[in-house]
Order: C-alpha cells, then sequence, then structure tokens
C-alpha cells in the first residue's frame, strides 16, 4: 500500500481484536513516530505508549468513558512542552503518521481529543509542566466503517484570497 491508499483507507476504528500488537508491528508505528517532522527539528516531544490492561482500564474515565480505550491493544498519548512553541504541532504530526503507517499495515487507529487533560496525565504519571496534545488508540481492527462523508473541495478550499 502506497501512502496514497493508506490515506484513503484509514478509517477510525473503535472496536478491536484483543490482541497485542506485534514486536515488528509496534516497532514501525515507533519508527513512523521518530521519522516525522518537528519545529527547527526540536522534537520537543514525548510519546507515551499505554499497552497495561489496567492503565488502560484507569485512562477510559479520563478519556469522558470512551470504552475503546480499554479495548485497543496501545493508547498512543502525545506530550509536549508548552514552553517549546510548535511543540503540539509537532506532537499532532507524529500521531498523524502513525495513523498513516497504521493504515498501511491494516492497523486501526483512533484520535481521541474528548480526554480532561489533568486526568489523563495523574494516572500516566506526566509532570505539571507538560501538556498532552492528543491521544489516539491503536489495534488490530474488529469493525471495517465505511468512510465517513467530507465536504466537497470547494467548500474547503479557496485560491489567492480567503472567501
Ligand atoms: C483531533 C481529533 C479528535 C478526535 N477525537 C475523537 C474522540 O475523542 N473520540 C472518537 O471516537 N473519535 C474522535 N475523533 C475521530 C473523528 O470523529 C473522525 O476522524 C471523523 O469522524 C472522521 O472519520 P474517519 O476518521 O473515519 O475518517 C477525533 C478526530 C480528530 C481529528
Amino acid at each position: 500500500m502506497d501512502v496514497s491508499a493508506a490515506i484513503e483507507n484509514r478509517r477510525s476504528i473503535r472496536k478491536y481484536q484483543a490482541k497485542p500488537l506485534s514486536e515488528e508491528d509496534m516497532a514501525k508505528l515507533l519508527a513512523a513516530a521518530r521519522l516525522s517532522p518537528s519545529a527547527r527539528n526540536d522534537q520537543a516531544r514525548k510519546l507515551l505508549v499505554v499497552t497495561d490492561e489496567q492503565i488502560k482500564a484507569e485512562l477510559v474515565p479520563a478519556c469522558k468513558n470512551q470504552g475503546f480505550v480499554k479495548e485497543c491493544a496501545a493508547v498512543f498519548i502525545a506530550v509536549h512542552n508548552p514552553e517549546k512553541r510548535w511543540s503540539a504541532e509537532d506532537c499532532v504530526i507524529m500521531l498523524d503518521h502513525v495513523s498513516l503507517q497504521a493504515a498501511e499495515l491494516g492497523i486501526g487507529s483512533c484520535w481521541i481529543g474528548a480526554f480532561e487533560e489533568d486526568k489523563v496525565k495523574a494516572v500516566v504519571g506526566i509532570p505539571a509542566e507538560m501538556r498532552v496534545a492528543i491521544c489516539m488508540t491503536i489495534g488490530y481492527p474488529d469493525e471495517a466503517p465505511a468512510a465517513r462523508p467530507r465536504k466537497d473541495l470547494q467548500e474547503i478550499v479557496c485560491w489567492q484570497k480567503y472567501q
């Protein structure tokens, strides 16, 4: 699968098979995260990977009771340093790389933006001065949802001047 196909085939997956990621697959996802670009190449971000069943269960209430957070194989938590400009953006780029690499490997993912930051930080021990940018569930899919609709290009793209 090439990048275009991964972009087309990626879906938000919220039902996962009850099995861990293979070491090889996890290594590829982490490599994609590592290779993603960052402003000034600062790499001022951290990827916290939660595979522990107990900790995943504790993350559910911190993620607005989204039950699939504990059913997935791993929760990826992208942590940034608010003193470093662009580090939040770097985190999102990092997990977008992960989601597309996952799609190529037949691995499902779902962005998790609905979370209570203080609760997530408390569960996984993130220091007060660091921020949670975004989270993502990862695992082998147990559903194959249809593509969700997108606006037509002319609704989201304008040329030369804002319209
Ligand atoms: C920043 C961001 C935050 C999101 N947060 C959640 C979330 O907390 N829970 C959830 O089930 N889906 C979440 N989603 C997934 C979106 O609902 C999904 O991407 C959108 O409906 C389009 O569907 P698709 O990903 O299958 O194309 C989030 C997506 C993004 C980009």
